[in-house]
């Protein structure tokens, strides 16, 4: 019951999987949650230490339950990674009601409402919010009015609450990834008419590095954000995109 325990919104595929499954490997027991239940369930065969709650969280409701059920399962709570997010491109009138409400539910407002659920328990640990945004929150991107509204959104929320609980020992910083090698990456090539690997070689092809960023990559960077070493760190929105927002 002393392990830390991080909740990871998100957990059903790419980032949020490698963050479940690397927090696990360092000893944190996980709230894994995912809206896909055969992917989320399959998590537990990864680590004894992944407990999963399945979901939509794109309600205020929703948040409160899997909050609830994370600390009736674990007891606690140290870390809350907000990384479950939606994109759709779309210019603003390409952007009908439904990608616009469905994007900011999930992306912005889901963000807040664990933020706010979480933190009378982590005033208890002294923990951490580490929020998944973008570059694409830190910059405008093409096609993206409504993922870049939210994302600059949940940069801008991260700093504010930084500042409101920092004198609690509550730490929150944002994660900025450029192009990540999951299906968000391969489902927006396909939008866009290209195939996996044409997706993947275009964003390579844009990045100073050559390269996209690995899900492992982004998962060592919350791992880190999250330890005492990055006591200091707090308030940040720390890209990780091989230098594309230099
Ligand atoms: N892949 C990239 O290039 C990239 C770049 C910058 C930022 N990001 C951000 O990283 C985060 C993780 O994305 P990813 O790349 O792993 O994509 P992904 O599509 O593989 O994962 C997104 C996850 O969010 C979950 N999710 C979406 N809507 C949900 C809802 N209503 N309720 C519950 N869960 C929901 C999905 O089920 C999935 O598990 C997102 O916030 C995304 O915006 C990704």
């Amino acid at each position: 019951m002393n392990k830390k325990v991080a909740l990871v919104s998100g957990a059903s595929s790419g980032i949020g999987t490698a963050v479940a499954c690397t927090l696990a490997d360092h000893g944190y027991r996980i709230m894994a949650a995912g809206r896909d239940a055969g992917r989320t369930e399959e998590l537990r065969e990864y680590s004894p230490n992944i407990e999963t709650w399945i979901g939509d969280i794109g309600s205020a409701e929703a948040c409160t339950e899997l909050t609830g059920h994370c600390i009736q399962k674990l007891g606690r709570l140290d870390l809350l990674v907000n990384n479950a997010g939606i994109y759709f491109p779309a210019n603003a009138e390409n952007t009908n009601d439904e990608i616009w409400t469905s994007t900011i539910a999930v992306n912005l407002s889901a963000v807040f409402y664990l933020s706010r659920e979480a933190i009378p328990h982590l005033r208890e640990t002294r923990g951490v919010i580490l929020n998944i945004a973008s570059d694409w929150g830190l910059a405008g991107g093409k096609d993206a009015v409504a993922y870049c509204a939210s994302k600059g959104g949940v940069v801008m929320m991260t700093k504010a609450m930084a500042l409101d609980h920092a004198h609690e020992g509550i730490r929150i910083n944002a994660v900025c990834p450029g192009d990540v090698e999951t299906p968000m990456l391969y489902e927006e090539g396909v939008a866009r008419g290209l195939d996996a690997d044409e997706a993947l070689r275009q964003a390579a092809e844009m990045s100073p590095t050559g390269r996209v960023t690995s899900a492992s990559e982004v998962a060592a960077l919350v791992l880190y954000l999250a330890s005492d070493a990055a006591a200091q760190i707090n308030g940040a929105a720390i890209p990780i995109d091989g230098g594309n927002t230099a």
